[in-house]
């Protein structure tokens, strides 16, 4: 029996998850989302076009592998007909091998209201939620009134939606939310509704699956799968910075509840890091940068939301969250994304600790969103110099390998690869 491998983000998401399961797509057979939904926007570019995948895993432009929806996954039947139609566009029909567990659940278009009412409600405490409806999707699941995939293929889906969405308009209502005036898309809820319900017919023309034991299958054929991350560790709901997170296990662990393996049965687990740190929506971030240096670091690193389009709030890496994600998560590989953005910096710095009330600490503290922390930062050289045409990492400037090792010796996990551009092809492995 081959074990399942785990790529995830190891800071606040957008590291570049989607371009680094493409990567290395050609070496497994399945490619499995385990959690998440359409808050999740991974790109992926080659050939000169790029591409944002939201609920669809990222091995799907590799047409002869699998790849799965699994059962911690909520899908969003518009949002995935939409996806499925601009694959289409590029040629790529997903019915040959996309899978969809029968257990993911559905996301209504009132949860994605009560996504709206529960954010205006929260006012200045707000989330910064994408407003996908994913936090009342899952709310729902843990409650046990959740609608699933399989779902759809019972007599009375209609009455149990209904009954679903009946439960909503009245929460909304007491949360003194504007149901009227409220818009999807710029469609009223009934317009909208409309839209999903005729969505489902794309939906039910995939394969649903009891994919636990798909995937159980595949591992005792030897089969090699990899388990896909959405968001990431400091976004998870039990250690992220909580209540700014999403409402997910988005760590190692989420492996096992968001596609049915057992934990022995989990293999590598490869974490990946942009050079430096980016979060979009509200929350701590210790190592955020207000000034021109932050300001270029979105520019040059074109930090807009794949999903929103919110310019993402950008900082320097901050080893002490990285350190907390690699304990957490027992990552094996990292893989460091985006140094190239830095290219230009005449000094690129590192946060090693935190100094909190005077005391420096290694820990990622209780009252994270509270108290104040100075980030405790270490210089390094600048490269000054262009990657672009470099094709081994070893042929990397020395000042970036040297930026490099501080981040594995930080760590103590070694470095599997960088990557130097959005493009496929630019990922250099370490030999
Ligand atoms: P994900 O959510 O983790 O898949 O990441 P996103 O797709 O949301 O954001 C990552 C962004 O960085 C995308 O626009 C990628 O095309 C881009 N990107 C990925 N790797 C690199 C890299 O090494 N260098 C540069 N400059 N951009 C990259
Ligand atoms: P990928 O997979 C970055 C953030 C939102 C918000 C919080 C909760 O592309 O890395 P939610 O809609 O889940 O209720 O939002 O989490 N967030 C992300 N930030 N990348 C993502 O996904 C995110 N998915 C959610 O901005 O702060
Ligand atoms: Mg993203």
């Amino acid at each position: 029996m081959t074990k399942i491998d785990v790529l995830l983000g190891l800071q606040w998401g957008d590291e570049g998850k989607g371009k680094i399961v493409d990567v290395l797509t050609p070496n497994y057979d399945v490619i499995a989302r385990f959690q998440g939904g359409p808050n999740a926007g991974h790109t992926l570019e080659f050939n000169g076009t790029k591409h944002v995948l939201h609920i669809i895993p990222s091995g799907i432009f590799h047409q002869e592998k699998i790849n799965l929806i699994g059962n911690g996954v909520l899908i969003e039947p518009r949002i995935f007909r939409s996806e499925i139609e601009a694959l289409e566009e590029k040629g790529v029909d997903a019915t040959r091998n996309l899978l969809i567990s029968k257990k993911a659940h559905l996301i209504l278009p009132t949860h994605r209201m009560m996504d709206a009412a529960n954010e205006q409600a929260k006012g200045n405490m707000k989330i910064g939620s994408t407003l996908k409806g994913i936090g009342p999707a899952y709310t729902d699941k843990i409650a046990r009134n959740g609608l699933r995939v399989g779902d759809l293929m019972a007599d009375d889906f209609r009455e149990c939606y209904l009954v679903l969405k009946e439960q909503h308009v009245r929460q909304a209502v007491t949360l003194g939310f504007d149901i009227n005036n409220f818009r999807i898309d710029g469609m009223t809820l009934e317009e909208y509704e409309t839209l999903w319900m005729e969505s489902l017919d794309t939906l039910k023309k995939f394969r649903f699956v009891n994919s636990e034991y798909f995937i159980n299958q595949c591992l005792k054929e030897d089969m090699k799968v990899l388990a896909e991350g959405a968001q990431a560790m400091m976004l998870d709901i039990d250690f992220g910075t909580y209540p700014f997170v999403t409402s997910s296990n988005t760590i190692t662990a989420g492996v096992c509840t968001g596609l049915g393996v057992a934990p022995s049965a989990i293999g590598r687990v490869m974490g990946i890091t942009k050079a430096y740190c980016t979060r979009v929506g509200a929350g701590p971030f210790p190592t955020e940068l207000f000034d021109a240096t932050g300001r270029l670091l979105c520019e040059q690193g074109h930090e807009y939301g794949a999903t929103t389009g919110r310019p993402r709030r950008c900082g320097w890496i901050d080893l002490p969250a990285l350190r907390y994600a690699c304990m957490i998560n027992g990552v094996t590989d990292l893989f460091v994304t985006k140094p190239d953005v830095m290219n230009n910096f005449d000094t690129v710095n590192m946060c090693t600790s935190y100094n909190i009330n005077g005391r420096d600490t290694d820990e990622i503290p209780f009252e994270y969103n509270s108290v104040h922390i100075d980030p405790v930062l270490t210089t390094f050289e600048g490269w000054k110099q262009s990657l672009e045409g470099i094709t081994e990492y070893d042929k990397l400037p020395v000042a970036l390998k040297e930026y490099l090792a501080a981040i594995e010796k930080q760590t103590g996990v070694r470095i599997a690869a960088v990557s130097i551009s959005p493009d496929r092809k630019d990922v250099l492995f370490k030999s």
